[in-house]
């Protein structure tokens, strides 16, 4: 009740998103990819905008309608990802990382469909790894310059708090989100945890919509002020 008469928290922001898994292709018609719905990216895009954030969402394939007056940018490879969000980043305030990116990616796209043929071995892949869009995006000029501000999440099976902390310095990230997976995947509910420089606090269960309106109350109040 109250939140519906304040000002509205990123009025004149400009948000970038990455949402949903990547797809590296093996052949025309095979790939890989992670399990993701887009569900927490979509709902934080949606939130943003509400708030009155400019957004701009780079989505890997997912089965979700576009939140209303979102600008969506689809694509399928993390290289792909990275190219937009590095376009994307360099007139943005805010960049939040929700995307499954695939670590690896065949080392080879095979130009025709791999047959299967009588007696013959099973294809072996081999995998080189993708860029690491979030840290690309945090060691660039805009990121540096502080007009930037970075926000990482991270699924992790065990030692949420261990790994997710390490992981936000690994990044040279201020603002990283944890949760316990994959018993979230594709849920419409989560419990998120937020890690920053003086420590971490738990958002409890609610609603994704619900958790990207608090993930970006805790966003607006941390933002440089100018
Ligand atoms: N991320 C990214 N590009 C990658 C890998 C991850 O932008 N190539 C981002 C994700 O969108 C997320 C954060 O980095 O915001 C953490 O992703 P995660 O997979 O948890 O971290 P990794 O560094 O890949 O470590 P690992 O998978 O080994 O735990
Ligand atoms: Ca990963």
């Amino acid at each position: 009740v109250i939140a519906h008469f304040t000002p509205k928290v990123l009025a004149g922001k400009r948000i970038l998103i990455t949402a949903g898994p990547t797809f590296e292709a093996i052949d025309p018609v095979r790939g890989i990819t992670n399990r993701s719905s887009g569900k927490m990216g979509y709902a934080i895009a949606q939130a943003a905008q509400e708030a009155g954030a400019q957004v701009t969402l780079i989505s890997g394939p997912v089965a979700l309608p576009t939140p209303r007056n979102v600008q969506r940018l689809d694509v399928q490879s993390a290289q792909q990802m990275l190219d937009a969000a590095l376009t994307q980043s360099t007139t943005a305030d805010i960049f939040i990382a929700t995307a499954a990116v695939a670590d690896w990616r065949p080392a080879q796209i095979a130009e025709h469909k791999i047959k299967k043929a009588e007696g013959e071995s099973t294809p072996q892949l081999n995998f080189v790894e993708n860029p690491d869009i979030l840290a690309s995006i945090a060691r660039s000029t805009t990121a540096q310059s502080g007009r930037l501000y970075c926000v990482g999440f991270a699924a992790e099976s065990d030692n949420l708090v261990e790994f997710a902390s390490a992981k936000r310095k690994r990044k040279g990230i201020p603002l990283l989100v944890g949760n316990i997976g994959p018993n979230t995947f594709g849920q419409d509910d989560n419990i998120l945890t937020i890690f920053d420089d003086s420590g971490h606090v738990e958002l409890p269960r609610a609603s994704k919509r619900e958790l990207a309106k608090q993930l970006l109350q805790e966003i607006a109040k941390r933002l440089p002020k100018n």
